[in-house]
């Protein structure tokens, strides 16, 4: 249950068409505090879980937005802004590792490199939450509570990194992980309602992590009710101080 939102509390999730946002939307859904909840996806069209959750959900606006566009998220910021002006949650769930019709794959080694999905990984899991508060920094312009939560990757920590590899994904999130730390300094000046934080949800049984699954012990790798369930109960538990912090499932900080 959550308790840090008031009645008439509105969120955003970015990257709600599958695994961890979708449920993301759910769950706020079933928060009756929640009067709105405005799922991002790139492609409506090939979201038919979100489309069937639309179709009972008076309070669940669908907005299309691919976070590798800023004219895309200035649009969607346009158009939430018609709807209302204020938002209390922002999560950018939005994220990739692998995408085989880009020929994105996690690289095993140095010379798996490729300029091209270097690019396309900064521009979706670290450009796009930069973006997404660029353009709707204003709807969080406002007295009340809210959070800016990107969920990131422990593979992020440059500190807890032993193991190598996946270049473009750590590369990536490390950078969000920074991009998040500079702007929850921002924020802390200008914006001191929001609390602005950098999550990892774990192993999380969804399409990004199915191909890596074989060596992860079963009670290790959570469902997304669980994963959903356990980020939000840490959103929920966000105080001031807790701006600019990178934490995990279980509210443990990590190492950046
Ligand atoms: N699952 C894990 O074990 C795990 C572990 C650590 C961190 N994470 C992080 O958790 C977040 C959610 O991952 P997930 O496991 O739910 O992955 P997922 O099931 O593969 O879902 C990824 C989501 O991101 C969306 N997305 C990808 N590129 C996008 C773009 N350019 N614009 C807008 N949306 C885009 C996808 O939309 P489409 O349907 O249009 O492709 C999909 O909704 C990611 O940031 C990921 O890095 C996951």
């Amino acid at each position: 249950m959550l308790t840090a939102f008031p009645d008439g509390s509105r969120a955003l999730v970015t990257g709600a068409s599958r695994g961890i946002g979708l449920e993301f939307v759910r769950q706020l859904l079933g928060a009756s505090q929640f009067v709105q909840v405005f799922a991002a996806c790139r492609r409506p069209a090939l979201a038919p879980q979100l489309a069937a959750l639309a179709s009972q959900e008076p309070r669940l606006r669908i907005v299309a937005l691919d976070v590798a566009d800023e004219s895309q998220i200035e649009a969607a910021a346009r158009e939430v802004a018609a709807d209302t002006d204020r938002l209390h949650l922002v999560v950018n769930a939005a994220g990739v590792l692998h995408e085989a019709a880009a020929g994105m794959a996690p690289e095993k080694r140095l010379a798996d490199v490729r300029a091209d999905t270097l690019a396309a990984s900064f521009a979706v899991n670290a450009f796009g939450p930069l973006l997404v508060a660029k353009h709707f920094e204003r709807l969080l312009a406002h007295r009340d509570r809210a959070v800016f939560a990107s969920i990131s990757a422990r593979v992020g920590s440059i500190g807890d990194n032993r193991l190598g590899g996946w270049y473009a994904y750590r590369g990536a999130k490390a950078a969000q992980n920074m991009f998040t730390k500079t702007l929850s300094v921002e924020w802390a000046r200008s914006r001191r309602n929001v609390t602005c934080v950098a999550l990892h949800p774990g192993t999380t049984d969804t399409d990004l992590s199915q191909p890596f699954q074989a060596n992860v012990p079963p009670e290790k790798l959570f469902s997304v009710e669980r994963t959903v369930r356990q980020l939000l109960g840490v959103i929920d538990g966000l105080v001031p101080g807790d701006t600019g912090r990178f934490l995990a499932w279980d509210g443990s900080e990590i190492p950046w």
